[in-house]
């Protein structure tokens, strides 16, 4: 790092207008990575992170595997770049077919983005214009989920349900509304898994099928795990009964499995683990193992061939991106499927989970803990918010943890855990004997 960076004094100059975050304070006290390796990340200074998060919920097979660095190496040297618009390259399909290899049973074709955000916006937009494609134009209400995070693009706003990323830009996508979400503390607080209480909070989309009539309503939108308003774990039953309503209405249904896809419950994607099937899923992220942006939608047979029935010389679908399915990505992808079939590290999650589940669980009875939630490889930590500083407290837990060299990321006073599906048991005890012990100190 260069003289001026180092310098906390010249970095609140900085041109860097950070995203989600409080600049003014981080650029006051900056909390600066330099390297990764592994389950680590080191700072300017040299000392140890241990990575509770997988970066933010990427880096599924760990920092730097050798093996995409060097595809992704390979790869830029010998073709930056390619269109995929009326042009193609080789890395492009095969990459997809290998995604169709691990996707969930029926989900062949894969349509490629470069993030989250646009795998969501790209899906609604898929969604829409499927029904019309079917001659079903009337279908153009898109519902989402209260607390649901579906990126931030205008379509992924308009669908989500976390208020701060909705308040401040104005009305958004049109036809939208939202069922109720499906935290339930009062009966549920501290379960193992899934909770048993709140299936019946999927009947919440009879109440909008009622009011707007099905048959305007294209697609509903979820995390089948939501992860970024603060891990909320699907009520037994309740993904059952959703697909059980969309199927009967003639609604569409999205699983937004951007940080479920590969790997992290312990099945290939969250759909394989609940046994539930939509009709599109979203994914990014772990899809390059956060080496290079890329996202994709997976779409249903009987979707995508709704779409080939025109003229043959006509585009089917007015909608890509500049990046979609980049070499480098692709290269990366390929390699990043490697790796995790190498390490099974798609399954792993599925034989760390119930040691996970104990360490989670054992934090119970410490300070400010009012609820602990585990799935897969993923927990979270609810704490009491301060009556007057809601989030100060679970924030001030995340700076002493990364001062005393372990990454937790939290959401308001939500702390979530998600490491790389690499992580050793040694690991998962320092992890949480690290944040037992900053809880203690917490007021
Ligand atoms: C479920 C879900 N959807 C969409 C997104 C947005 O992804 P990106 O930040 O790559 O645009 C995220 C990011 O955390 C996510 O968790």
């Amino acid at each position: 790092m260069n003289d001026r960076l180092r310098s906390a004094v010249s970095l609140e100059e900085s041109a860097f207008w950070m995203p989600f975050t409080a600049n003014r304070q981080f650029k006051k006290a900056p909390r600066m990575l330099a390297r990764a390796q592994g389950m680590y990340y080191y700072t300017p200074e040299g000392r140890e992170v241990l990575d509770g998060t997988s970066g933010l919920w990427c880096v599924n097979a760990g920092h730097c595997p050798p093996r995409i660095v060097a595809a992704l190496q390979k790869q830029v040297a010998q073709m930056d770049f390619a269109p995929t618009f009326q042009m193609g390259h080789p890395l492009a399909f095969e990459f997809a077919e290998r995604l169709a290899e691990v996707a969930p049973k029926g989900f062949k074709r894969v349509f490629f983005t470069n993030s989250g955000s646009e795998s969501v916006d790209s899906a609604l937009k898929i969604s829409l214009a499927w029904h019309r494609a079917r001659g079903d134009a009337g279908r153009f209400r898109l519902i989402g989920r209260e607390r649901g995070y579906h990126g931030v693009n205008f379509g992924g706003i308009s669908v989500g349900g976390i208020v701060t990323n909705r308040k401040n830009f104005g009305p958004m996508v049109g036809g939208v509304d939202h069922i109720r979400h499906t935290h339930d503390p009062a009966r549920n607080a501290f379960t193992k898994g899934q909770p048993l209480y709140g299936a019946e909070f999927a009947e919440d989309l009879e109440r909008l099928v009622a009011l707007h009539d099905g048959s305007t309503v294209a697609a509903v939108i979820v995390e089948p795990v939501a992860g970024s308003t603060g891990v909320l774990i699907p009520p037994k039953g309740y993904l059952e009964r959703l697909r059980e309503l969309c199927t009967k209405h003639g609604i569409l249904l999205i699983f937004d499995e951007v940080i479920t896809g590969f790997g992290r419950l312990g099945k290939p994607f969250a759909t394989d683990y609940f046994g539930v099937t939509p009709d599109l899923i979203t994914a990014a992220k772990g899809i390059t193992n956060g080496t290079v942006p890329m996202g994709a939608v997976f779409v249903r047979d009987e979707i995508f061939d709704a779409f080939m029935r025109g003229p043959e010389n006509s585009i089917e679908l007015f909608h890509g991106y500049t990046y979609s399915g980049h070499p480098v990505a692709c290269a990366a992808g390929i390699a990043t499927l490697d790796t995790y079939a190498d390490g099974n590290l798609l399954t792993r999650a599925g034989d760390l989970s119930s040691y996970w589940e104990g360490a989670v669980h054992a934090l119970k009875g410490l300070p400010h803990i009012i609820d602990l939630r585990n799935i897969g490889l993923v927990a979270g930590i609810e704490l009491a918010p301060r009556a007057d500083a809601p989030g100060k407290r679970a924030f001030e837990a995340f700076v002493k943890c990364f001062e005393q060299g372990v990454l937790i990321r939290v959401t308001a006073d939500i702390i979530a855990l998600s490491p790389p599906l690499i992580v050793e048991k040694a690991q998962i005890d320092r992890i949480f004997e690290t944040l037992s012990g900053v809880l203690r100190t917490l007021e």
